[in-house]
């Protein structure tokens, strides 16, 4: 997803417009810019700010109101403007909609309602380009468990095996190796990146990638552990955004720890896996890290539950050590570990290495589930219509 949409709030009533801040908290993917409860000021920080959306008051008597929306229209036909207003008068809706005005919400505003009308911009926006990629990180707060494996091989089936445009970066930028699991060459790293930062756009970005085989990009980690030093997590942030504009998926693999990059990777992203193994440290580091993800404002739409190697067993020990995470696990990956360590250490993807492997069969399955790819090729209305996890996230 998507840059965030940004929203400018026009309100004279300070209530409401806490309400609306308060709204608009729960709706992941928004942020709001400024606000005022002064027409003037407003069309003033639309043209500051060029918001995706005003939510601007129409009062009694409308006029002033509706020339101020017709103002913004007019100068700014990018900006969807959303009337907040008590009038419930058929006549007055008419008139703000003939105006230009997009919705017409109820004043105090109601959850479902308004949410249901920033999506409808959110998908405008998205099928404009303006909005791209999902980001995903690949996480776990314990090394060993298989991150690198997961985020390397699902850019390579998300580019080869359902043909969607995908960079993986690694954020490990002391101990990263996804260049080596892909077997890259890379020129440039994160580092040079973040160093070329101020100037830093598509073609620069973009410059920087090396493509792999599989028609993955890989923005690799710094080749000596100095060069990491003086990234900072604001540096992190804009490529990350940046290539979100650039990717339909960005895979993320950080390191394992809740430093400010991760922070920040975590943040961006539209949905953590949360890698883990069904033993018992790797279950209690797990639980830790779904409390602090908590605290984090995560929820389970965001932070899916990923075991690895695992071991398929019906046993009931096995679900009771599934039912101590306390949370839902949304996938697993089996575990073969002669295919995997093989793909590892000579740096071929699995899907060349080990196409057989349940671990191949199963990271392929993820990936098609995860884009909703069909192997059909299918009409642009039925691509976003199929992409199931998506929609999930954005609920
Ligand atoms: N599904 C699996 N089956 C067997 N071995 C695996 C599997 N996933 C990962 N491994 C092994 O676990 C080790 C750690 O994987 P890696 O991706 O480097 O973990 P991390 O990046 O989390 O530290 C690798 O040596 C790999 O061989
Ligand atoms: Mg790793």
């Amino acid at each position: 997803m998507p840059d965030e949409v940004s929203i400018i709030i026009i309100d004279s009533d300070k209530d409401v417009r806490f309400s609306l801040r308060t709204l608009l908290r729960e709706v992941p993917g928004t942020s709001i810019r400024a606000e005022t409860d002064d027409m003037r000021v407003g069309v003033n920080l639309v043209r500051q700010h060029r918001p995706n959306i005003v939510l601007l008051e129409v009062g009694t008597p409308p006029d002033e109101y509706l020339s101020t929306a017709a103002k913004i229209i007019e100068v700014f036909p990018q900006t969807a403007v959303f009337a907040v207003s008590a009038e419930t008068e058929p006549e007055i809706i008419l008139r703000a909609m003939r105006s230009g005005i997009q919705e017409f919400l109820r004043r105090p505003p109601e959850h479902d309602e308004m949410e249901a009308a920033l999506r409808k911009v959110m998908r405008r926006l998205q099928a404009m380009g303006t909005m791209a990629g999902e980001i995903i990180t690949v996480f776990s707060n314990k090394g060993g468990l298989g991150t690198t494996m997961i985020a390397a091989n699902l850019g390579v089936f998300l580019s080869k095996v359902c043909g969607k445009s995908c960079a993986v970066v690694d954020l490990d930028l002391q101990f990263g190796d996804v260049g080596m699991f892909l077997n890259v060459q890379p020129k440039y790293t994160i580092a040079d990146v973040a160093r070329s930062y101020e100037k830093l756009d598509q073609t620069l970005l973009r410059a920087h990638l090396v493509q792999h085989s599989s028609g993955v990009y890989v923005m690799a980690e710094p080749q000596q552990a100095e060069e990491a030093e003086g990234i900072t997590a604001e540096q992190v942030g804009q490529v990350l955004r940046l290539l979100r504009s650039m990717f339909e998926y960005v895979i993320v693999d950080t390191a394992h720890a809740f430093d400010d990059i991760s922070v920040e990777a975590l943040d961006l992203s539209d949905a953590v896996f949360l890698v883990s193994a069904l033993e018992l440290p790797a279950i209690r580091n797990s639980k830790r890290c779904i409390e602090i993800f908590q605290r984090l404002g995560y929820g389970q739409d965001k932070v899916k539950l990923v075991l690895n190697r695992f071991i398929v067993d019906k046993s009931v020990a096995t679900e009771k050590f599934e039912r101590s995470f306390e949370y839902p696990v949304f996938w697993r990956i089996p575990n073969d570990y002669a295919s995997v360590s093989n793909s590892i250490n000579t740096g071929v993807p699995l899907l060349e290495s080990a196409p057989q492997s349940p671990v191949t069969v199963n990271l392929r399955e993820l990936a098609v589930s995860l884009s909703g790819f069909t192997g059909e090729r299918e009409s642009e209305e039925d691509s976003t219509k199929r992409r199931p996890f998506a929609r999930l996230l954005r609920r």
